[in-house]
């Protein structure tokens, strides 16, 4: 898979699964407890996944010395 599509992929499952994150936080007291597991506490697992795919795909970008780029860690 060719890191655009990968990139694009992965940033929409973050956002969607950062949402349910939030959500289901904000609504905890109103969720039973063994519901709360799957919809709370796999989505966050998930969420570290997400972020080690999303640092992955964007590596190049974030390489120290990189001269073909300006992002916030190459200097
Ligand atoms: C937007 C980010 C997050 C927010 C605002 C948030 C908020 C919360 C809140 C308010 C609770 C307490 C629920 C309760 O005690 O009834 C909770 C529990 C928990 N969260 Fe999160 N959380 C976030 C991300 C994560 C992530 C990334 C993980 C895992 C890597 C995670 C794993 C858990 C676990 C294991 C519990 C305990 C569930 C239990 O009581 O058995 N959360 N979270």
């Amino acid at each position: 898979m060719d890191t655009d599509k990968g990139n694009k992929i992965v940033n929409v499952l973050l956002c969607i699964d950062l949402l349910i994150l939030v959500i289901t936080a904000l609504t905890n007291e109103m969720i039973p407890k063994e519901i709360f597991e799957s919809v709370h506490v796999i989505p966050g697992f998930l969420l570290v996944v997400l972020v080690l795919f999303h640092l992955r795909l964007n590596s190049k970008g974030l390489k120290k010395n990189n001269k073909s780029s300006d992002t916030y860690l190459s200097k």
